[in-house]
């Protein structure tokens, strides 16, 4: 058995060079460090072509034995979970190993009980409470496959998430609190629900009491559920045999292309790449309290609150909130009270938090914090800096990690303690993975100081298996760009030392606070309202979002012409489509749109635009009518 955590920097090197000449040994000694019930007759299998991927194949296990049952003997009164509410008047709760492991037994009798079968999909679609981790788990308990919905998106989202993956059941609360707002959870269900057949029932959480309306024969309260399976003595739940490519959940996020995808994660090569990654990454120590800031409606939820933290024994801190309510101090009460060790959070919250100014963090012991951690988008130095210097006190080491929900678990990052950082750079992958740098042509771009696009030469456990119910499209994504490679989607250099930074997407989706959004997704929205004849999106620099969402419209001839009451018509079917997350930050009015006499618009002159960059654009020549530029140009913000 090997360590999951590497010791040194030496001892990275030499386990990095050993993961690349030995990948199979490298990997199965890894995947030793968990509880399976019967091991693997392979390690590996795998071509990118079609793309066919199995890890672990014959290995049977299940997941939550090895993020709850096997902590019980050493650790079953150990925190597992805190949980700090929305309001800092509320209790908060801790959720020991022992307890954890009985509501979610519990909660797998509930989800029996009311007709949830292996296999089945469960969508889930709760605030940030103890319930939505116990419901989670519940279902990889069963080996029902959980399809989690962050609380932000709309009915016609969820309804559009619930169809593609056919999801018999649904486990929603009444409402949910997010700092000021209290958000109807149950109605827009409700509205969901309006447009989908296969679900039969529907759980519902008290959180926030708010009325709502239950369905006879449908609908049914978590707390009532509970009370029959309390009634019948039940505090246990064998779990289900899982094979190791058995899904363990779907979760969906956003292409430069149509909508979301339902990116596809088994059991075991994601609970090994997981439970790795955590321990690995964050050196975690036994005694540590972990707050990862995260929603679990999104894969950083899933892996580093939930399933990685979990499988490693660790105390992890979920938080209902926002880092701004009731004051910008929210954070560091948090970490205070609770002696955070490692923070984990977003370049978007640590830029928000800077813009109130170090007046805040008077009086606030931040001593507990050991190590950082970063994730989401690129962090500028700035940002950096004072993550390095106001929170950690220059005595934390940042991992500013890179990876994607495709991914399923870190990829790039500095280990902490042990890689030396550089601020706004990723560093070095972890061992076991192998990047590379390819140019247009698809050529492997060899040796240090260069940039291109980020492939992946070689499998992981952890990463994406297929796209739900389509495997074309998986294919077709990540897959055939580039020969025998896994395309990110991403830009990237390498410097001198051979450290890799980020840069950004190379395609058409954005990342508005951390948030992935496709621009097609957004125009298709922005195309639904009325009086909108034809729109284009695209990404602009936000001092605090990282990226905004920029758009360009034309309008018809509709009799509503007060301007900024459609623009807040657009905003509002935008938000009903996608969700508040999808909202155009600016929307310019425009009678035509800049395009190739083949008729596709040309987004880099609009990007351009949008960045404030108008001096120079490029080749407008294949234009078909380059007047237009003129116009965009004297209404742009
Ligand atoms: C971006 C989030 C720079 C990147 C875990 C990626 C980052 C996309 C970083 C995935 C980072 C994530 N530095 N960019 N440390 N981490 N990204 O699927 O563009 O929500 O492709 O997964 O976020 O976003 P996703």
């Amino acid at each position: 058995m090997r360590s999951l955590k590497v010791s040194s920097f030496e001892n990275y090197t030499e386990v990095y060079n050993y993961s690349v000449s030995h990948p199979e040994k490298f990997w199965s000694e890894i995947a030793e460090n968990f509880q399976w019930r019967k091991k693997w007759n392979n390690v590996v299998k795998w071509n990118f072509k079609e793309p066919e991927i199995k890890w672990y194949e014959g290995a049977k296990l299940n997941i939550t034995e090895n993020c709850l049952d096997r902590h019980l003997v050493l650790n079953g009164d150990k925190p597992a979970i805190i949980w700090e509410p929305n309001d800092p008047d509320e209790a908060h709760r801790v959720l020991t190993y022992k307890q954890l492991y009985e509501k979610v037994c519990q909660f797998a009798h509930v989800l029996k009980n009311n007709g949830v079968k292996k296999g089945d999909r469960v969508c889930i679609y709760l605030p940030m409470v103890p319930e939505l981790a116990i419901a989670v788990l519940a279902c990889a308990r069963i080996g029902a496959i959980h399809s989690v919905i962050f609380g932000g998106f709309s009915a016609q989202s969820i309804a559009d998430r619930i169809n593609d993956a056919d999801c018999s059941l649904v486990i929603t609360a009444d409402g949910g609190f997010r700092g000021p707002k209290d958000i109807p959870l149950k109605e827009v269900i409700d509205d969901a629900l309006v447009q989908c057949k296969s679900v039969t029932k529907v759980v519902v959480l008290t959180r926030s009491r708010t009325p709502v309306s239950m369905i006879k024969g449908r609908d049914v309260w978590w707390e009532d559920e509970i009370k029959k399976v309390e009634t019948m003595g039940k505090h246990d739940f064998p779990a289900e045999e899982m094979d190791a490519e058995d899904v363990l959940f779907i979760l969906y996020t956003s292409g430069s292309t149509g909508k979301p995808k339902g990116i596809v994660h088994t059991c075991g090569g994601y609970m090994v790449y997981a439970g790795y990654t955590f321990a690995n990454v964050f050196q975690y120590q036994p005694e540590e309290v972990y707050f990862c800031t995260a929603d679990i409606g999104w894969i950083t939820g899933h892996t580093y609150i939930v399933y990685g933290p979990l499988s490693q024994g660790a105390t992890t801190l979920l938080f209902e909130g926002i880092p701004t309510w009731p004051g910008p101090d929210r954070f560091w009460d948090i970490v205070d009270e609770y002696k955070v060790n490692i923070l984990y959070t977003a370049p978007t919250a640590i830029r928000s938090l800077m813009s109130f100014g170090d007046d805040v963090l008077n009086g606030k012991d931040l001593s507990s914090i050991t190590k950082l951690g970063s994730v989401g988008e690129p962090i500028n130095e700035e940002a950096w800096h004072w993550f390095d210097e106001k929170i950690g006190k220059g005595k934390a080491p940042i991992a500013d990690t890179w990876w994607q929900t495709e991914t399923g678990g870190i990829m790039i990052s500095p280990i902490a303690g042990v890689t030396p950082t550089k601020p706004g750079y990723a560093t070095l992958p972890l061992p076991g993975i192998q990047p590379c740098l390819v140019d247009e042509s698809g050529a492997i771009i060899k040796g240090n100081g260069v940039s291109g696009n980020l492939c992946i030469k070689y499998p992981w456990p952890g990463m994406l298996r297929t796209t739900y119910g389509d495997h074309e499209r998986c294919r077709q994504t990540y897959f055939s760009a580039y020969k025998n490679l896994y395309f990110t989607g991403d830009g990237c250099l390498r410097d001198d030392d051979g450290y890799y930074k980020i840069t950004g997407r190379v395609d058409d989706v954005l990342n508005v606070s951390g948030h992935r959004i496709g621009t097609a997704e957004v125009e298709n929205a922005i195309n639904m309202h009325a009086d909108v004849i034809e729109s284009a999106v695209v990404g602009y620099p936000h001092a605090i979002k990282g990226q905004g969402i920029y758009s360009y419209v034309i309008l018809g001839s509709s009799t509503h012409n007060d301007k900024e009451l459609v623009k807040k018509d657009i905003i509002k079917t935008v938000t009903r489509l996608i969700g508040a997350i999808a909202k155009p930050d600016k929307i310019q009015f425009v009678t035509g749109l800049p395009k190739t006499r083949s008729g596709k618009i040309m987004r880099r002159i609009l990007r351009k635009i949008a960045e404030g960059e108008t001096s120079n654009l490029g080749d407008t020549s294949t234009l078909l009518d380059p007047g237009v530029i003129e116009e965009i140009k004297n209404g742009a913000f």
